[in-house]
């Protein structure tokens, strides 16, 4: 019997919408606070919607890390978790069900994505060594910077183009990667990361093409690569539907392939697998003996790396699961509706649809503030106050400072709304696309923001900023005007 796949599933009447194959059995209230409590939250928070709390929040657009459903085999299976310091059962289903998806023989554990960084660049990364990357994410460039490398972003130039209908903005330029070999050496390349649905561009994907061309240099020039796998369900998604040479392949079989194609894959199981932790995998011996030994230094033992037992045997279970043509899709297909129902009303996303969550793109937005004010984070602070949906800055706030003080300008200013999958329904996405598209009419509402306490680090989780002016008020004010007593 054929399965019927959710993304497949035609509407007789037309005006077809994506459809679950999955039913809720577990539910968490939400409340919806009004706009004036909205706004104190706001302010409490410095503007800052990483400091704003749960109680005051309606959507949480955050993130899809450490978030997502879990479903009731993965619940289940946290019952039967072997807690044994050493050599525990759990251990050994979570390594057989990597040997099982990746074929790779050895599995380090670590407590999550950002843990296998620090530990991958601390092995390969010297001194005035390189790691060129599709795109970089913040902690693998964190980590790399941190040994003493450097971080060279190879992506198309097609990738940055917010409006686009290139399927796979994330691949990486061959020729680019050529040259660099070239003149820097391979020598001097520590590895070559490629990552999986490209976080800070938008989610967007590589093809399996693309990814079969860098290994072949990588394999031609003796240069490790390396694969982040944080993201990779929505990748898979993608390369599935998009990639007319893969569309027979079971999502297994794509999955086996960029296995084959990688030395090294390691994720963040707060993504990967629908759980929280993470780890590295490996088809040789030599690298694993190599990486092994800083496991127990800054994760735990061998068996569990940091990681509670129960959370392995969920991300056991999630990675069987992510094989699921029906499961992978449920992510991309809700943001696809949602950028495209923004995008036909000239709402400015980043487009085609990826991964992740739905991006909007502030500079265009809000192309009256500067980028000396943050857009995307005033963005951010005027959607949770007209919504109280919550979203994540990602532009010039999320950047560091140059040691002379002066503001490195980000290429791209976002608001990530992040769809964790299996959580939200329709109506609370199409409850957020109607806020969205209230904010856009009312933009010219929208003033910036300035920093009253700014962090030296990783400003964009501890800085508190205020607005330039009173427009929160005013903004508060039209939405009430218009919306009455509704919240
Ligand atoms: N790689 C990618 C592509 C990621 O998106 C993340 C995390 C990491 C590595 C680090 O993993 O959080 O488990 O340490 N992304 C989160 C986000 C934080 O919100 O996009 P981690």
């Amino acid at each position: 019997m054929e399965v019927v796949k959710m993304s497949r599933v035609k509407f007789y009447y037309g005006g077809g919408v994506p459809l679950e194959m999955h039913k809720v059995r577990i539910v968490q209230k939400l409340s919806l606070v009004p706009v004036e409590r909205r706004l104190e939250a706001l302010k409490e928070a410095g503007n800052n919607t990483f400091l704003l709390k749960n109680k005051d929040i309606y959507l949480d657009m955050l993130t899809d890390s450490g978030v997502n459903a879990m479903s009731d085999n993965q619940l289940a299976a946290m019952m039967q978790a072997d807690d044994s310091y050493a050599g525990s059962a759990t251990f050994t289903r979570l390594e057989n069900k990597i040997r099982e998806i990746f074929g790779t023989e050895y599995f380090l554990p670590a407590h999550q994505g950002r843990a296998c960084e620090n530990i991958l660049s601390q092995v390969f990364v010297r001194h005035g060594t390189v790691v060129p990357m599709n795109y970089h994410f913040t902690t693998s460039k964190s980590h790399v910077v941190l040994n003493g490398g450097t971080v060279e972003e190879l992506i198309r130039d097609e990738g940055l183009e917010i409006r686009s209908s290139l399927p796979f903005k994330g691949n990486m330029d061959t020729d680019k990667l050529k040259s660099l070999i070239r003149e820097r050496g391979a020598d001097k390349v520590a590895f070559v990361r490629m990552e999986a649905g490209t976080n800070l561009i938008g989610g967007q994907p590589f093809a399996l093409q693309n990814l079969r061309e860098v290994s072949q240099i990588c394999r031609k020039n003796g240069i490790l690569l390396v694969l982040d796998a944080s993201l990779l369900a929505d990748n898979l998604y993608f390369i599935k539907t998009r990639e007319a040479s893969c569309k027979d392949m079971t999502v297994a079989q794509i999955t086996r392939t960029m296995a084959d194609l990688s030395d090294i894959i390691y994720f963040s199981a707060r993504k990967l697998g629908c759980a929280r932790g993470g780890g590295i995998c490996t088809a040789s011996r030599e690298l694993y003996e190599r990486i092994r030994e800083l496991i127990p230094v800054y994760e735990g033992f061998l068996t569990y790396g940091g990681m509670s037992v129960r959370e392995m045997e969920a991300i056991a279970v999630g990675l069987d699961e992510t094989m699921d043509e029906d499961m992978i899709s449920q992510g991309p297909l809700f943001i696809e509706y949602m950028v495209d129902r923004l995008d036909k009303v000239g709402v400015p996303v980043i487009t085609p649809a990826g991964g992740l969550g739905c991006h909007l793109n502030a500079m265009e937005f809000l192309d009256h503030i500067p980028q000396s004010q943050y857009p995307a984070g005033a963005l951010a602070a005027a959607m949770f106050l007209v919504s109280g949906v919550r979203g994540m800055e990602r532009g010039t706030l999320s950047e560091q400072r140059e040691p002379d003080g002066s503001e490195v300008f980000s290429n791209m200013e976002l608001l990530r709304l992040a769809l964790p999958r299996r959580v939200f329904t329709l109506s609370q996405v199409e409850y957020a696309i109607d806020r969205i598209r209230w904010l856009y009419e009312n933009r010219k509402l929208v003033g910036g923001l300035n920093f009253v306490e700014e962090p030296k680090m990783l400003r964009f989780f501890f800085g508190k900023l205020e607005p330039v002016s009173d427009w929160q008020q005013v903004l508060a004010k039209k939405f009430r005007a218009d919306f009455g007593d509704s919240l």
